[in-house]
């Protein structure tokens, strides 16, 4: 028994918001943006929902799978700027589109999110407890930047990407994942200060804080360890692989990847250009682009990664 996606979709906020848009109103340039991380432009929220967002890539997901609402069991959604502490993401889009069979949860596992959602999902529906999954990752991360700091502000965007994922006889779902937590505050955002009766924190709000060269180096030697780690559990060479859809954080990541699994970098294919970086989202972001481009065949072999905050990394080999 194994699992396979039958269906992506994706949503963006409307609003396109350039590297030349940012230098207007703080000390950077698309010069540093495009060079240092391959971003030209990102979509960011106005009156758009991580949920919102979520519900519309969810619906494309399942029209594209030719599935019906009332078949889904499970949704797993990979975040973590939910609208709210609770509902969850999941169950408002389980709300929204009257998903009434389904169980729904989050998961935070940062930018590993979709791919810890997807573990999830495969987990559940291979021990035969439920059949017909929604996985997403869906993010509005520019809520937690700090607008004031250009080294993490100008990285980010928002969006939600979903796959529909099936129970299934034949095909390949081999994985890999890990976490962290003694490097997690190389990556932060804190939660609510405690203002009880007993102790007032006062009310600042926390934002996201990156030390990037160290995140930067912890992602160029995990990602390639974790997909050789998949590639030797299912005994298939890099060379059989036909795409590695990475966490788009930085191109020059992907670049460093490719190399050290002395890959063609043409089998990374990116979006970051145009979304940033989504965090959870970005893999069903960029699975679904390849999908609507007509580049994934039945039976093609696809390694998904995803890495980031926790420290958290997720990766996948599956059939197409
Ligand atoms: O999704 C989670 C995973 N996250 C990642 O994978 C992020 C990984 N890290 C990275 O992608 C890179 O470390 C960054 C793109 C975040 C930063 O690139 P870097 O080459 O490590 O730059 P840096 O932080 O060392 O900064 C170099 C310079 C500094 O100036 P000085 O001190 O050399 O004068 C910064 O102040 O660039 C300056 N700088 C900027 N300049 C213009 C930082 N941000 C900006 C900016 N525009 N937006």
């Amino acid at each position: 028994m194994t699992i396979r996606i039958a269906g992506t979709g994706s949503a963006f906020p409307k609003t396109v918001v350039t590297n030349d848009d940012l230098a207007k109103v703080m000390d950077t340039s698309d010069e540093w943006i495009s060079s240092r991380t391959g971003i030209k432009e990102r979509r960011i929220a106005k009156d758009e929902t991580t949920a919102g967002m979520a519900a519309e890539a969810a619906r494309a997901a399942l029209k594209d799978a030719g599935m019906t609402v009332q078949e889904v069991d499970l949704i797993i959604v990979g975040t973590l700027s939910a609208d709210h502490f609770t509902p969850s993401c999941a169950c408002e889009i389980q709300a929204e589109l009257g998903a009434v069979n389904a169980v729904a949860f989050d998961i935070n596992a940062a930018c590993s999110g979709f791919m810890f959602s997807l573990h999830t999902a495969y987990a559940y529906l291979q021990s035969g407890l439920y059949k017909n999954a929604l996985v997403l990752g869906a993010e509005t991360l520019s809520k937690i930047m700090d607008w004031e700091d250009r080294s993490t502000c100008v990285l980010f965007g928002d969006g939600a990407g979903a796959a529909v994922v099936r129970r299934e006889e034949e095909g390949i779902f081999v994985f890999d994942q890990g976490s962290d937590g003694v490097k997690g505050k190389v990556l932060s955002c804190k939660a609510r200060l405690v203002n009880n009766l007993l102790v007032q924190q006062g009310h600042e709000p926390d934002y996201v804080h990156m030390d990037g060269q160290e995140v930067y180096k912890f992602a160029v030697s995990t990602v390639p360890a974790s997909i050789n780690k998949v590639l030797d559990k299912a005994g298939v060479s890099a060379d059989e692989v036909a795409y590695f859809v990475l966490h788009q954080a930085n191109i020059r990541i992907l670049q460093s990847v490719a190399k050290r699994l002395k890959v063609s970098e043409d089998k990374f294919p990116i979006i970051l250009d145009r979304s940033g970086n989504v965090s959870a989202a970005t893999v069903p972001l960029l699975l679904d682009d390849m999908n609507k481009k007509g580049m994934l065949k039945r039976g093609d072999k696809i390694v998904m990664s995803g890495f980031g905050g926790g420290l958290t990394w997720g990766t996948a080999l599956i059939e197409w």
